[in-house]
């Protein structure tokens, strides 16, 4: 091609140089070409892109939004799983949705393509309760203080608050983190459609900055008493930490105010009602199951004894204790689409585009249910995680 422009361009100029006027004659044609033949080279170099994931149609504008129900998503999102397949979309508004329920895809999202998954579009529930998005779990991978944040609470080891406050946290606030948790997981016509996020015509703002503000008067009244008592005995637990780190303003590692409060928000509802619902559900199951039921008490007199208690230490023996656990999060997730990330850029997945932008969920109830994947997946058998123990573990090595 190239070669072709090349002879008809020195034709030209020869041409020109024997009749006056030829070669400004002939000089569009000769633009034209050009631009034809780097047209025809950029078409062979781009590659095809991949097609958008398949997935149901919906309504205009609205999309698929009237058919998903308010409750139960993971649920619906897994039935559409068996109808679409392990990748697919969905349009809620100009919104893309993009449900993931294979664990090879989960490995591309969460392990190959991370980064560009580690972002975060925050729902206005979200950034309400975490004080404007200044906690861990709703910061984007793209905000200057997310590595910084996640270092506080893994260097603390357990996110633990010591003292009267922790008991006040246990007693007081319990019932509403569980509301907490029903606002963040409800599909919010307002995040959808932000043009008509003044009416808020599900309650769900107004119901979260009600909640927010009782519960800023609680952090305001623990963190002020604390600071009251800093000149006697000091505490070493994570609240003293976040405080420190507020103190020394000059510090690139300091914390404002709101995100301490934001950090203390998620230690506190991240903390509770999943411990305590995962507990409650493991509790049902076994009494559901007496003979497993026995196998745990048998376990825990053995490692143990009668009159004493459960230690971290005592951990490692307790073998079955810990399938149980592993079975219970497997059958009841406490959070089964995780916390929805978002796509930093357009890139393939399993052979289809996830473009910028997009809502990504993992739906790892439908994972965690998949014939495909376990035996009798709806089955409570703590047996399963037994017979190889070092198989699957909580290190997000296997997928
Ligand atoms: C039975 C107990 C718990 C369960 C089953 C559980 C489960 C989960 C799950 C499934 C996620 C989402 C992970 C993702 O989207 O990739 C998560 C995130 C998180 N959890 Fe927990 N959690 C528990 C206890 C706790 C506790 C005690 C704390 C605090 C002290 C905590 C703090 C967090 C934070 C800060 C995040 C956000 C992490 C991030 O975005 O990187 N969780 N948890």
């Amino acid at each position: 091609m190239f070669q072709t422009a090349y002879s008809l361009l020195s034709w030209l100029l020869n041409g020109g140089n024997q009749k006056d006027g030829f070669l400004p004659a002939a000089f569009p044609f000769l633009v034209a070409m050009l631009g034809l033949s780097l047209w025809y080279l950029f078409l062979k170099a781009r590659k095809p892109m991949a097609p958008l994931p398949p997935g149901p149609l919906g309504l205009p504008i609205v999309g698929y939004l009237p058919f998903l129900g308010f409750d139960y998503l993971h649920l619906v999102f897994t039935e559409l799983a068996g109808v679409y397949g392990p990748i697919y979309k969905l349009w809620l508004g100009n919104k893309l949705i993009v449900v993931i329920s294979s664990p090879s895809l989960v490995k591309e999202v969460v392990r190959d393509h991370d980064i560009t998954f580690s972002e975060r579009e925050s729902p206005i529930a979200a950034q309400i309760i975490t004080f404007g998005s200044n906690d861990i779990a709703f910061d984007s991978y793209s905000s200057p203080s997310w590595k910084h944040k996640r270092k506080i609470l893994a260097s603390d080891g357990n996110g633990e608050i010591q003292g009267e406050q922790r008991t006040i946290v246990e007693s007081q606030f319990k019932k509403i983190f569980a509301e907490i948790m029903v606002f963040l997981g409800k599909p919010n016509i307002s995040d959808i459609f932000p043009l008509i996020a003044w009416f808020d015509i599900q309650s769900i703002e107004r119901g979260m900055k009600k909640i927010r503000q009782s519960f800023n008067e609680f952090l305001d009244s623990v963190i002020e008493e604390r600071m009251k008592k800093e000149t006697g005995e000091q505490k070493s637990d994570v609240l003293q930490m976040l405080l420190d780190l507020h103190k020394n303003q000059d510090s690139p590692s300091s914390l404002t105010m709101n995100q301490i409060k934001g950090i203390l928000v998620n230690i506190v509802v991240a903390g509770t009602d999943t411990t305590s619902g995962s507990t409650e559900w493991a509790m049902s199951e076994l009494m559901q199951h007496p003979e497993i039921m026995e196998k745990v008490k048998e376990e825990l007199n053995d490692v143990i004894g009668v009159n004493n208690t459960v230690e971290e230490f005592h951990l490692p023996n307790l073998r079955y204790l810990n399938a149980v656990i592993k079975e219970t999060f497997r059958l009841h997730p406490v959070l089964p689409l995780l916390v929805p990330r978002c796509s930093a850029r357009s890139l393939t997945v399993g052979g289809y585009t996830i473009p910028k932008g997009s809502r990504v969920f993992l739906n790892t109830c439908s994972i965690h249910r998949d014939p495909n994947i376990w035996d009798n997946p709806m089955e409570f058998q703590p047996e399963r995680f037994l017979n190889e123990p070092g198989k699957l573990d909580f290190r997000g090595n296997d997928f």
